[in-house]
């Protein structure tokens, strides 16, 4: 069966923690977590994963985390192919002072690895969630999954718990 990767960029460590829970949910020899500022040294790190979980928080107005610039860039100009693998995203946002792009980063990631050829996984209903817009809403729904802890951290566990019960069916126990 597949491994896991979870790969995340995260500025004040909120998107970290996620992760880092994440992890938990997984048996240890399933999966691996790689911090994109210190551990991401290329694309054939996510490639040795059928199964990746790739996590961002938003920053500036609606962007991606620093340290997915580069490799986005890269993503683009190498063009690796994802074919075949399935990739959930998640990531920390701010519903009340960033309700305009509220988690937007999660929308341009899901743009960069659907056109590099992955099955996208783990969409999230917007039920339950306060903002004005986001870039990371398609169809009505969240692209993967988005956390608030400066305004409901106490939905945290919650929103993790559900997701990853969604994600089962796609992903190895
Ligand atoms: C200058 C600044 C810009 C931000 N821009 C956004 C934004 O556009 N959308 C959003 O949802 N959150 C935004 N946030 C909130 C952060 O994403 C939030 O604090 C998050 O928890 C940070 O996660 P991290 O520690 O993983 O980087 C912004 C925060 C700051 C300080």
């Amino acid at each position: 069966m597949g491994k896991i990767g979870i790969f995340y960029g995260s500025t004040a460590g909120v998107t970290g923690e996620i992760a880092e829970k994440l992890v938990e949910h997984f048996d240890e020899d399933v999966c691996d977590l790689y911090n994109m500022e210190e551990d991401f040294d290329d694309f054939d790190d996510m490639l040795q994963y059928d199964y990746l979980l790739l996590g961002s928080s938003t920053w500036g107005s609606g962007e991606v985390q620093n340290d997915w610039r580069d490799p986005l860039v890269e993503l683009e100009d190498e063009k690796p192919d994802f074919t075949g693998k399935k990739i959930a995203f998640f990531g920390a946002g701010d519903c009340n002072c960033h309700g305009g792009n509220f988690v937007s980063a999660l929308g341009i990631l899901y743009d960069y690895f659907k056109e590099a050829g992955a099955t996208i996984v783990g969409d999230v209903p917007t039920d339950g969630y306060t903002f004005k817009s986001s870039f990371a809403v398609r169809d009505g729904k969240f692209v993967g999954l988005p956390i608030d802890e400066v305004n409901e951290s106490e939905k945290t566990e919650e929103r993790i718990e559900s997701w990853i019960e969604n994600l089962r069916q796609y992903f190895p126990q």
